[in-house]
């Protein structure tokens, strides 16, 4: 595995694989890898001959200074984890090789970046979308790879992609969960050991009620999510929306969308967890 922190050095290593015909896949990360990464890695492994991740704690996609003071950063885990998993290419640059100058593009992605997490964090997706489009501009990819725990992320990323003519597949890989459900996260870590107990509770509620959807309305079911994971003391529902899995609109009733997903974000603590459902998909 080649190790590089310049985008010259990635893009020699790029046009060297490009020029012998191998097809590219891009793997985008902040690092603190975990087995959620891995499956990323793994399945861009097996789909593409050369692959690249790069590990970059994105600056311009946090609204929290606290929230990027505090991500973890484990760098040598993270080489050792993809060295195992095969990885060809990691590339590890510092803030200003991504910026040499300030990034003042403003992206206008429309409304799939207008709901939940758009009023959330203001500023977070025009970031994501700064540093990914960069990402594929230095390295061109065939495929990019991007997990569906960040699910609202992918559709603001394919507008992004569709925007500026990117011709790459962007391939959205399911959520990889602990053994008691939690979504894997890197900011699990940063639960206390009693949120840590009770945070499982969130994927609970989240698959009782595809049940409880069955007989239910729209409301009724945010209601019994909400309700449910906020009888905890220690956690609170910022947002529970079922919307539509392509145009990220809100419903109001089940049969407004042939793909019924519900997205939540939680406060356990004061760690917030992001997590996502499908109700059906038509
Ligand atoms: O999902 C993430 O880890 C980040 O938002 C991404 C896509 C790597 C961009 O910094």
């Amino acid at each position: 595995m080649l190790t590089v922190n310049t985008v010259k050095e990635l893009k020699s290593a790029v046009r060297a694989a490009r020029e012998a015909g191998k097809s590219i896949g891009l793997v985008p990360t902040m690092g603190a890898l975990h087995e959620g990464h891995k499956s990323l890695v793994d399945r861009c492994r097996r789909e593409n001959d050369v692959v690249v991740v790069s590990v970059f704690v994105n600056p311009t996609q946090f609204n929290n200074k606290e929230d990027l003071r505090t991500y973890p950063r484990t760098e040598e885990a993270d080489k050792a984890l993809l060295e195992a998993a095969g990885c060809d290419v990691v590339f590890m640059p510092t803030v200003e090789e991504v910026y040499p100058e300030p990034d003042t593009r403003v992206f206008d992605l429309g409304p799939v970046a207008e709901v939940m997490e758009g009023p959330m964090r203001p500023g977070h997706f025009n970031g994501v979308a700064q540093v990914v489009s960069k990402l594929f501009m230095m390295v061109e990819p065939d495929r990019a790879y991007f997990g569906e725990k960040d699910f609202q992320q992918i559709a603001v990323i394919r507008e992004m992609v569709r925007q500026l003519g990117f011709k790459l597949k962007i391939v959205p890989c399911p959520i990889v969960r602990e053994a008691d459900g939690l979504a894997k996260s890197s900011r699990n870590v940063r639960l206390t050991p009693e949120n840590r107990a009770i945070a499982p509770n969130i994927y609970r509620l989240l698959s009782e009620s595809l049940d409880f959807a069955k007989s239910h309305t729209v409301e009724e079911t945010i209601g019994f999510v909400t309700e449910g994971i906020n009888a905890y003391d220690a956690m609170e529902v910022e947002y529970y929306q079922i919307v539509d899995g392509i145009t990220m609109q809100p419903i109001a009733k089940w049969d407004d969308t042939n793909y019924a997903v519900g997205c939540i974000t939680v406060y356990c603590g004061d760690v917030r967890l992001i997590d996502n459902i499908t109700y059906f998909r038509k």
